[in-house]
């Protein structure tokens, strides 16, 4: 197990241009830089959230660090080992130690298979886990998230979509990892079924030392959990630091934007309410 202050993530300089046209000949005619110079660092046990309008690279950021698409330039380091210099049978040993958790349960869970299989089959592929042992462990990681053994023998249709979300994260930690990448993984849920979900990243967290790159265009649901924020703007870091300073006293522009869109967390509105400060005519927060 990590130390609570190791990095275990660390990005650095990642940069991702996509072919948007080509001409006849095949040759790229149009490209779109989607992911810019973008370095970070994750430590152990922390959450760092990264946040940014539709379109701004966040996904494509969390599909370079997980080595699902590969960098144009820079750099992914997990746990001291640099992924972005490894082959494919390393990168294949490597991978149980950051694993993914998407929006869409749907899409990420084979609909033919039952939860034991689901959930088992990262036992089976890191550990060569079966039979009546691997029920053992996915009735085990299956408590962890929620839920029980009754579940195993059931299929993705059969369960709400908090329920689905908890079956991915079981699956994820079926592969003992050390960060988990969440890619709006509670965008899709109702509020209180949100809410479940964080409470139940945050005991996880608490309990294993997981670290968390925790993606979401929702600065209401980043306040909830995150340690560190950074958000994107076209592609490119534009701002991060420890969340309560980012949310209390953002410097950049964009970012002050972003806030003011969302009303529970913006601080103008917080210190507006308390009577801190006054408007000018233009609407402009001059206080
Ligand atoms: N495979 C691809 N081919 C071409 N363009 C792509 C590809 N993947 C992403 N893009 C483009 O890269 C940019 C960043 O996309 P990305 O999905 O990373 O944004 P995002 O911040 O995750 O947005 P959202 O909040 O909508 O999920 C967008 O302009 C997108 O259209
Ligand atoms: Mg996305």
């Amino acid at each position: 197990m990590s130390t609570a202050r190791e990095v275990v993530l660390r990005a650095t300089g990642l940069t991702k241009r996509f072919t948007t046209r080509r001409n006849v000949l095949g040759r790229a005619v149009e490209r779109l830089t989607a992911v810019e110079d973008v370095s970070f660092e994750l430590r152990a046990g922390k959450t760092l959230a990264l946040v940014g309008e539709s379109g701004s690279g966040k996904s494509t950021t969390a599909r370079l660090v997980t080595a699902l698409e590969k960098p144009d330039a820079g750099t992914v380091e997990v746990c001291g080992t640099e992924w972005t210099a490894l082959g494919r049978s390393a990168l294949r040993r490597e991978r149980r130690r950051m694993q993914m958790v998407f929006q869409d349960p749907y899409a990420s869970l084979d609909p033919t298979k039952m939860v034991v299989h689901t959930v088992g089959e990262p036992l089976l592929v890191h550990e060569g886990v079966r039979g009546q042992e691997r029920d053992r462990r996915v009735a085990d990681l299956l408590e962890r998230v929620g839920l029980s053994a009754r579940h195993l023998h059931r299929y993705p249709y059969e369960f709400s979509g908090g329920q689905r979300q908890r079956i991915a994260i079981a699956r994820a930690l079926a592969a003992g990892p050390d960060i988990i990448v969440a890619d709006e993984a509670v965008s899709a849920l109702d509020v209180s079924t949100q809410a479940q979900v964080l409470n139940l990243l945050l005991d996880l967290q608490r309990d294993s030392g997981l670290a968390f790159l925790f993606i979401s265009h929702d600065l209401g649901v980043v306040r909830q959990v995150a340690d560190h924020v950074a958000v994107m703007h076209r592609g490119r870091l534009v701002e991060s630091g420890p969340a309560d300073e980012i949310y209390e006293s953002p410097r950049e522009a964009y970012t002050k934007s972003l806030l003011a869109a969302v009303p529970e967390v913006s601080p103008s509105r917080r210190r507006e309410r308390a009577g801190l400060v006054t408007e000018s005519s233009t609407g402009e927060v001059v206080g």
